[in-house]
């Protein structure tokens, strides 16, 4: 990748991953033998990525490096995150304006999405590279989805508008550490960062994603994931991003 400026990945791996069980943190489950983050940061890598920020639990600074001992590309630190998400992006955040002062350009990525399509990483970042603040990669919404409303009842939405987002989103870094700030400031709970740069008033530009950039979630997740994998290196057409936003 040839852009001017660099280009960081904040790589997110503090939550518990109570909803998926078990005593290891969820960056740290194996997927076919390799711990979630591990995939997560060599697909980055494939994508153009050489430098990364992993953010983790304060107390699992040993087992993460013991993980991720053999990686060589991207670099990494790691970095104490916080009770929230947007806690531990924060954390992130302020270690690069110290560490990296000369990026421009951050990914956030969910550690939880271990098989990003590096092709998708190369979609955000070229979209922020030629200008565009704040992108993040969305895929179709196959379900039909409802909307709970508060006096118990439910009502339709128009599915053909609804996409899912998944991660790396890309920003401009200065952005991002505003608006970060004012959700702080503001007290206001963001699900990811796209959501934080709106709260700013920022239009927020989508690319298409891959329907293997699915979130570990439930146990269920991990089955889906080892059969996407073992497909992707029998048939690796089957990882091809979406033809459209439908
Ligand atoms: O909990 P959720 O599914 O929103 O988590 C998405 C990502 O954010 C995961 O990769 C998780 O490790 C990370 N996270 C974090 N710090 C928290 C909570 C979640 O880095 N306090």
């Amino acid at each position: 990748m040839n852009n001017p400026e660099p280009v960081v990945a904040l790589v997110v791996a503090a939550g518990s991953g109570v909803r998926l069980g078990g005593a290891v943190p969820k960056a740290l489950r194996l997927l076919d033998g390799e711990p979630l983050v591990l995939h997560a940061l060599r697909r980055l890598a494939a994508g153009g990525i050489d430098r990364a920020v992993v953010v983790i639990r304060p107390d699992e600074r040993e087992r993460f490096d013991r993980a991720l001992t053999d990686l060589e590309r991207p670099t990494v630190d790691l970095v104490a995150g916080g009770a929230e998400r947007q806690d531990s992006v924060r954390a992130g955040l302020d270690f690069l304006a110290e560490a990296v002062p000369t990026a421009r350009i951050v990914l956030v990525h969910d550690a939880a999405r271990p098989l990003v399509d590096p092709a998708t990483v190369r979609r955000v970042v070229s979209a922020v590279a030629a200008g565009a603040p704040a992108v993040v990669p969305a895929v179709a919404v196959v379900d039909t989805i409802r909307q709970r409303e508060p006096d118990g009842s439910s009502v339709g939405l128009d599915r053909s508008r609804l996409m899912a987002v998944q991660t790396p989103q890309g920003f401009d870094l200065d952005l991002l550490r505003r608006a970060h700030a004012a959700v702080a400031a503001d007290g206001v709970g963001v699900t990811d960062d796209a959501g934080a740069c709106e709260h700013l008033g920022t239009v927020v530009t989508t690319v298409p994603g891959s329907p293997t950039g699915l979130k570990i979630t439930h146990r269920d997740d991990l089955v889906v994931a080892e059969a996407l994998l073992r497909a992707s290196t029998a048939a690796p057409s089957n990882t091809a991003a979406p033809s459209d936003q439908e």
